[in-house]
């Protein structure tokens, strides 16, 4: 089969579309998957340059999530059947040709919706549901902070927030993205490049929840525009991992700092992904097929491409995911 492999760590262009040994086929509990498309996340452009090695025992090719048709499926599998179209949250592989994986990580794909568009999902479904539904206990009447909003991570959290009824604020660096994210729902938008977010949400009497990808840059602002009682959910580093707070201020409104990983979570039991995966189709998916919470897909681009899809996804013109299309569905 092929699969993107690496010739060695760095710039994009280390990429390439080459021949790679076949899988085997899907063992207990698992299944094959006929990759139609890849989504690209953040992990990805890291992985490639050396910085995020793959947790012990998943693949060393890229690709955290993927859409297409089950090919084959190991012994005990009763939920999936060769031929059905879906998507699933991966540790490593997507990429290629071909997966194999838990089926317990296995989504449907609703009818109507398209299969590639489906590849965009898994990732953030599973770390926005996660983070904001089954830790924070997001609600109605409830303001939210998303940094990043014009994100993958962003785009889908402000959508799972509208539904919920929570009053939504986002950050970003551009208009360009402001603007989609109010189309998406956001009601309080704010340039992070002129606008400072404390200043904002303190009009607003702080935020009940913070979704955070910039970790120790963002740590004491993010404590200062808390909500009495609320929750910082950090998910992501991008402004670093050391850094400084003042304790007396998160005691003081009650505060909560939480910080998850989803790749390095165990396939089942305790705190899996396979949990998470039954909580997003129990709940999250009856909201996807009725078309209330959508793929954002900004381009789709040939597998033979993901030197362009990593550097588009580094861009600030980019809203939402970019996902790279394998085979034809
Ligand atoms: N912990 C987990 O399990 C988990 C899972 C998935 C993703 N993540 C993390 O979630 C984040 C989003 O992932 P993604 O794949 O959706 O990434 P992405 O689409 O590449 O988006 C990254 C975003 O960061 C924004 N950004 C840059 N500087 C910023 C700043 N100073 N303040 C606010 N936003 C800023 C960029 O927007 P502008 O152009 O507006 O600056 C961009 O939209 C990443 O940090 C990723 O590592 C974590």
């Amino acid at each position: 089969m092929y699969a993107v492999t690496l010739e060695e760590f760095g710039e994009p262009d280390v990429m390439r579309w080459s021949e790679v040994p076949d899988l085997p086929e899907p063992g207990p509990g698992e299944v094959s998957i006929d990759v139609v498309a890849a989504g690209v996340n953040r992990a990805d452009l890291l992985q490639r340059k050396g910085f995020y090695p793959p947790p012990p025992g998943a693949s060393e090719t890229l690709g955290l999530e993927c859409s297409g048709v089950i090919a084959a499926v190991g012994e005990g599998v009763r939920d999936h059947r060769p031929g059905d179209r879906v998507c699933a949250l991966l540790s490593g592989g997507g990429y290629a040709e071909r997966v194999v994986v838990p089926a317990t990580q296995v989504l449907p794909v609703p009818e109507g919706l398209d299969l590639a568009a489906a590849a965009a999902l898994p990732e953030v479904a599973a770390t926005v549901w996660s983070n904001l539904v089954m830790r924070a206990g997001l609600h109605a009447g409830q303001t939210l902070l998303i940094h990043g909003g014009g994100s993958g991570i962003g785009t889908h959290a402000i959508q799972v927030a509208v539904s919920r009824g929570a009053r939504v604020a986002v950050t970003a660096g551009s208009q360009l993205k402001l603007d989609r994210c109010k189309e998406l729902g956001a009601s309080i938008p704010i340039n992070y490049r002129d606008e400072d977010f404390v200043a904002v949400l303190g009009e607003f009497g702080g935020a009940d929840i913070i979704l955070d990808n910039m970790g120790a840059a963002y740590l004491q602002r993010n404590v200062d525009a808390l909500a009495e009682d609320g929750q910082l959910c950090i998910i992501g580093m991008q402004g670093g991992v050391n850094g400084e707070l003042n304790v007396a201020g998160l005691l003081g409104k009650r505060g909560t700092i939480h910080a998850t990983n989803l790749r390095r979570r165990p396939a089942t039991g305790r705190s899996s992904k396979a949990e998470i995966i039954a909580e997003v189709r129990r709940h999250l998916w009856p909201l996807v097929a009725e078309g209330t919470v959508a793929p954002i897909v900004h381009a789709e681009l040939p597998v033979t491409e993901a030197a362009e899809a990593h550097r588009l996804l580094d861009s600030p013109e980019t809203v939402g995911k970019v996902i790279l299309r394998i085979r034809e569905s």
